[in-house]
C-alpha cells in the first residue's frame, strides 16, 4: 500500500530572523531549513473580512506558508485527521505536504499570506472538490 501524507507531517518550521534596532528580516535561502526549493512566491492580501481561502488539496505540491502579516488560521485535512493551526509570525512558516486538504480563514484585518511553493502553477495539480481529494488520496 502506498505511504499516505498526514497532518502529522504538516509542522511549523522556524525560519531565522536577524534583528536589530532598525526592525527584523527573515530570508529563506533555497532548500535551507526547508524540504524544497522555492519555485514560485505568492501572498494573499486584502482578504475581506470572514473571507476564506484555499479549499482544495495539491497531488504533488508542497507549500510553506508564513503570516507575512497579522494572523489567519489553516484547516489541514487528511482525509482523516484534522487540525486547525494559527500563523501570526512571520519567522515561522507551516509546511504543507502534498495531499493535504486546506482551508484558511480568520485573516486578521491588513494579514498577507506568504506562500512558497515547491512548483510553478499547474491547475492539473489541484484537487478542488473534497470527494476527487478522498478519491484521489485512497485509489489503489
Ligand atoms: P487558488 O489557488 O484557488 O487560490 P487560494 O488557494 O488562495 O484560494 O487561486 C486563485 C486564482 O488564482 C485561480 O484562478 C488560479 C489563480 N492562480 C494562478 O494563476 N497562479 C498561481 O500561482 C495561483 C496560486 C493561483
Amino acid at each position: 500500500m502506498k505511504q499516505l501524507s498526514t497532518v502529522y507531517d504538516c509542522n511549523i518550521l522556524p525560519l531565522n530572523k536577524i534583528h536589530n534596532r532598525a526592525g527584523n528580516i527573515t530570508i529563506v535561502e533555497g532548500d535551507d531549513n526547508i524540504p524544497f526549493t522555492t519555485k514560485r512566491i505568492y501572498y494573499l492580501y486584502d482578504i475581506p473580512g470572514g473571507g476564506k481561502r484555499g479549499g482544495h488539496a495539491h497531488k504533488q505540491l508542497f507549500q510553506l506558508i508564513v503570516a507575512a502579516s497579522g494572523s489567519f488560521d489553516v484547516l489541514l485535512d487528511d482525509g482523516a485527521n484534522k487540525k486547525i493551526v494559527t500563523l501570526n509570525r512571520p519567522d515561522y512558516g507551516l509546511l504543507i505536504v502534498p495531499g493535504i486538504w486546506r482551508e484558511l480563514f480568520e485573516f486578521s484585518s491588513g494579514s498577507v499570506c506568504l506562500v512558497l511553493a515547491s512548483e510553478k502553477y499547474d491547475e492539473a495539480d489541484y484537487l478542488r472538490k473534497y470527494n476527487e481529494f478522498k478519491a484521489w488520496k485512497y485509489k489503489k
